[in-house]
C-alpha cells in the first residue's frame, strides 16, 4: 500500500534536497520514474559541503530544507544526500511526524549482492562513513564481505565546481588507489554527486569492477510511496525542466548553469532563498 493518497486529477509533487548539486543524480531518475509528477529541488550551496559538518549542523540544516519543502506543499521528501540521510533522517521522521521520506544510503546491499569476490568498496563523505547508521548496513548486508571504505573528503565540493575539472581527476587518482589495491570487484558510490563522475571511477578500476549507483532504486521507492503506476521509462524528455522548480541557499544563476550541464539542455526554473535557519 502506498503512504500517500491522491486524486486522479491532482499532480503528485516530489521535494528534494542536498547540499547541492549531488541530487541531480537522483533527480534526473525520478524524472525517469516518475513522469506523473513535479518536483521542488533545494541546493544548501550555501552550507556544502555537508561531508565534513557536525552532525547538529546537518540536522538543523535537514530541518530549515525539509520545512520550505513542505511549505511548498510537497506530498514527501527525498534526502537526496547519503550524509543528511545517515546522519538526520530518524530525526527528520520525528520532527515531522505522519510525512513521509526516502532516503539515500550507500548501496551496501547491492554491492554485497552482486560481488563474486566478497570485496567491496565505498567511496562516500568522511561524515556517511563514520555513521553509526553506515556501520548498521555494513554489519546488516555485508558481514561476510571485506568492505575497504574509502573517505573522500573535497570530491563533492571538487565536483560542484564544475565538470570536467583537474581537480576532480587528482582527487580520484588518490580516492581510486586503495580500492585497486584492496582489489574490489564492485564499489558503492555512497554520495549522490559521485555519479556524475561514474565514468570516471570505472576508467581507473577497470571494466571488470561493478559500480553501484542507487538512485534507480531510490526513484521506484518514491514511486511506491506516492502510490504511482510503474510506467515505461524513457529518456530525457522537453517537458523535465517544467516538472521542476530549482531552488538554492546561493547564487540561482549558478545552480542553473550547473543544471543545464549535469541534466541537459533545459532552460531550468532556479530561485535564491534564504540560507538563515528559521527559529
Ligand atoms: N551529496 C551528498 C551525499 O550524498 C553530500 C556531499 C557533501 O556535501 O559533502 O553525501
Amino acid at each position: 500500500m502506498s503512504d500517500v493518497c491522491f486524486s486522479s486529477d491532482r499532480v503528485p509533487h516530489v521535494g528534494i534536497f542536498d547540499s547541492g548539486v549531488g541530487g541531480l543524480s537522483i533527480l534526473r531518475a525520478l524524472l525517469r520514474a516518475c513522469p506523473q509528477a513535479r518536483f521542488s529541488y533545494v541546493a544548501d550551496t550555501a552550507y556544502a559541503p555537508y561531508g565534513q559538518r557536525a552532525p547538529q549542523d546537518i540536522h538543523a540544516r535537514s530541518v530549515h530544507l525539509t520545512q520550505h519543502l513542505f511549505d511548498q506543499g510537497v506530498d514527501c521528501v527525498v534526502v537526496a544526500c547519503n550524509t543528511a540521510t545517515t546522519q538526520a533522517i530518524d530525526m527528520l521522521r520525528q520532527a515531522f511526524p505522519h510525512r513521509p521520506f526516502v532516503g539515500v544510503e550507500p548501496g551496501i546491499k547491492p554491492a554485497a549482492a552482486a560481488s563474486r569476490s566478497g570485496r567491496v568498496g565505498v567511496m562516500a563523505t568522511p561524515g556517511t562513513l563514520a555513521s553509526a547508521r553506515f556501520e548498521a548496513l555494513v554489519q546488516r548486508h555485508a558481514a561476510h564481505c571485506a568492505v575497504t571504505r574509502v573517505p573522500c573528503p573535497g570530491l563533492a565540493s571538487a565536483i560542484e565546481a564544475g565538470l570536467p575539472n583537474a581537480e576532480v581527476e587528482a582527487l580520484l587518482d588518490v580516492f581510486c588507489q586503495p580500492l585497486r589495491a584492496a582489489q574490489v570487484d564492485t564499489v558503492a558510490l555512497g554520495c549522490t554527486h559521485y555519479p556524475f563522475v561514474a565514468d570516471r571511477v570505472a576508467a581507473r578500476l577497470g571494466p571488470a569492477v561493478r559500480i553501484v549507483d542507487t538512485a534507480e532504486a531510490v526513484a521506484r521507492r518514491t514511486r511506491s510511496v506516492l502510490g504511482l503506476p510503474v510506467t515505461a521509462e524513457g529518456g530525457p524528455t522537453s517537458t523535465d525542466a517544467q516538472r521542476c522548480m530549482l531552488f538554492t541557499t546561493a547564487d540561482a544563476a549558478a545552480l542553473r548553469q550547473q543544471t543545464h550541464s549535469l541534466l541537459g539542455a533545459d532552460v531550468w526554473s532556479v530561485q535564491k532563498i534564504s540560507e538563515v535557519l528559521a527559529h
